[in-house]
């Protein structure tokens, strides 16, 4: 997500608001700006790129100020380039602004002030607020930002300058953290702690639609009827790392912890109008006579599970490939071929490659990418994003999470389509699926218990990871996160099929964790439970259903929830007790050996 900072002191804005902006850099950002105020004009300078390249810009600048914004840019609407970069200004320059969060109402807003003749300099929605303050803006900058923050829809963090009024710095927030620090060498505002921690320690929390208005000496608060607020500051005790994980000890976990959240954006991003919904829209699956999803690691494991649940609904057979195999082996492809490309980042070479070899085949490639303006997102045919926002640690959890309800969608979409579910249905499925943020908080109850469940699983020889249909599907990204952050060898495996042979490694100290969310299934996977107990195993079962436990079964309940969408509780669970033995082994959870958090190169 973006980062904000914003100062007004005695100290020149620009060194403060550069090394603040440094200390946001851990939330991810594809470009970076800064605008201070000095003698009646804004200076503004702003790139794509990394905050290296906004310093060697400031170099030949020669702007300074007391009074400064600025941000670093996750792409959410626009391409990452200078002019999609922040802090915006309205078409007059005399209102600056920088926003993190997304503005659902910007097209309205955009067509009406373009009716007025009012002329955009950018793609993006955040542009619209530093527009319409200007338009609204009559010597009252404060009721200025009250009409705008009545008319925004969405989400907001915002740090407002205007010329008119160059002795305050004002700010107000909806649904995105902002927060106010006081020092007695002028006072700041932040999306995050980290970036004015080596200023103060002394922080207001603003409230959603709480205005703030900073000067070099005091801060005053107002709600939305311009009435004061009086609020204490509070004190902050993290440290500068801590600050950073939000208080986690590592990324990891603080992304799981986001994962309601973000299943949540990502379900109102792309069952509302908008930009994924469009492209859902413009797809007709009818014409394809076959599906293949292709990517690596966690994200074809999302295909995976996708393939289940789009077999079920659409009733058409879909493919599933590792990119690094789909794209040598002379694919079986062409314009009847619909390829879904699921990346996190993507930017990864062998995913690309099976893009282009599929393209170059004749095939349609529809896009699930996290990474706005990234490669694949650029070069599909057809792209829908998730919302998970920047994803630090490598083991993916919260854009693995994003990618499942992005596929649970698609494929409700496809099957209405293609008739194979009528309105009816379709809802059902649908209130399943906005079901499933609470469900995800229900799950990350058991955290305590997970906890204390793997820390007595490290000594582990090899865990198992079993189930059957879609428990079958996510218990390979079950294995893969353990694997990847534990460095303790796993496998998934069909449950139906460790008599075949695999059964023979099942013996005392083997872990088998077997996921049962399939009603009808239950019978079956729990046979196979009782077979590896019998050879000494110890289970750990995660179910939607009831079971007794002993010393060698212990169960995780999981919330009642639709079989095809259970994977998106099943695998906060397998997170988490990944997470915790790695985290009980004392391993650099958030950068393990030997891996990268976006494989660029073959
Ligand atoms: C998953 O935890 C790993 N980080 C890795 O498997 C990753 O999912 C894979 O490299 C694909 O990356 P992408 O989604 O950015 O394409």
């Amino acid at each position: 997500m973006c980062g904000i900072i914003g100062y007004i002191g005695e100290a020149d804005a620009v060194p403060i608001i550069v090394e603040g902006l440094k200390r946001l850099e851990y939330r991810g950002y594809d470009s970076a700006g800064i605008a201070v105020y000095n003698s009646g004009a804004f200076g503004v300078v702003k790139r794509k790129g990394r905050i290296a390249e906004l310093e060697a810009s400031l170099e030949n600048a020669n702007i300074f100020g007391k009074l400064g914004i600025g941000h670093t840019r996750w792409a959410t609407h626009g391409e990452p380039n200078d002019a999609n970069s922040h802090p915006h200004l309205g078409e007059k320059s005399r209102i600056a602004v920088v926003h993190n969060g997304i503005i659902e109402n910007y097209k309205e807003i955009k067509g009406w002030l373009q009716e007025k003749g009012v002329k955009f300099a950018s793609q993006t929605d955040s542009e619209v607020v530093a527009q319409l303050c200007e338009h609204h803006y009559d010597g009252d900058l404060m009721q200025a930002v009250i009409k705008v923050a009545n008319i925004l829809e969405g989400s907001y963090a915002l740090g407002i300058m205007c010329l008119d009024e160059p002795d305050i710095l004002m700010a107000i927030k909806k649904d995105n953290p902002l927060i106010v620090g006081i020092s007695d060498d002028g006072n700041f505002i932040a999306s995050d702690v980290p970036a004015i921690l080596p200023h103060t320690t002394k922080v207001h929390y603003l409230n959603d639609k709480e205005i703030a208005i900073l000067t070099k000496d005091d801060v005053k608060f107002y709600n939305m009827d311009s009435e004061t607020i009086h609020r204490e500051a509070e004190t902050i005790t993290w440290t500068m790392e801590g600050a950073e994980k939000g208080g986690y000890p590592h990324f990891m976990l603080k992304e799981i912890m986001e994962q309601p959240r973000v299943i949540k954006e990502t379900i109102k991003n792309t069952l509302m109008d908008g930009a994924n919904k469009n492209a859902i829209d413009s797809l007709d699956i009818s014409h394809f006579n076959k599906v293949v999803i292709t990517a690596c690691g966690s994200a074809c494991y999302a295909g995976i599970v996708g393939k289940y649940v789009f077999e079920r609904l659409c009733r058409i057979s879909v493919e599933v490939e590792f990119a690094s195999e789909f794209r040598y082996k002379d694919p079986i492809v062409d314009d009847k071929t619909l390829v879904i490309v699921v990346s996190q980042s993507g930017e990864t070479a062998d995913t690309i490659g099976a893009m282009r070899e599929a393209k170059k085949r004749g095939a349609t490639t529809f896009a699930i990418v996290n990474a706005v303006g990234s490669t694949i997102a650029r070069e599909a045919d057809f792209t829908a994003y998730t919302a998970a926002g920047p994803e630090i640690a490598v083991a993916s959890t919260k854009a693995f999470s994003a990618q499942l309800v992005l596929l649970y969608i698609l494929a409700i979409r496809f099957a209405q389509k293609l008739g194979k579910i009528d309105d009816i249905k379709t809802a059902e499925l649908i209130d399943e699926i906005n079901a499933l943020p609470e469900k995800a908080t229900q799950v990350l109850e058991h955290t305590d218990y997970i906890q204390k469940y793997a820390a007595g699983s490290i000594n582990s020889k090899s865990v198992f990871f079993i189930g059957r249909n879609v428990d079958y599907a996510i218990s390979f990204e079950g294995s893969l996160k353990l694997k990847e952050i534990s460095y303790i060898h796993s496998e998934a495996y069909a449950g139906g099929e460790l008599k075949h042979g695999t059964i023979a490694l099942i013996e005392e100290g083997v872990l088998v964790v077997a996921i049962s969310c399939c009603p009808s299934l239950y019978g079956k996977i729990f046979s196979n439970v009782e077979q590896v107990i019998s050879r000494g195993a110890r289970v750990l079962f995660v179910s939607t259903e009831d079971t007794k436990e002993d010393d060698k079964l212990s169960l995780i309940k999981l919330p009642p929830v639709h079989e095809l969408f259970s994977p998106s509780l099943s695998v906060i669970v397998l997170q988490l007790f990944s997470y915790y033995v790695a985290a009980n082994k004392g391993l650099d959870i958030d950068k393990p050996r030997n891996l990268a958090k976006s494989v660029t190169v073959e």
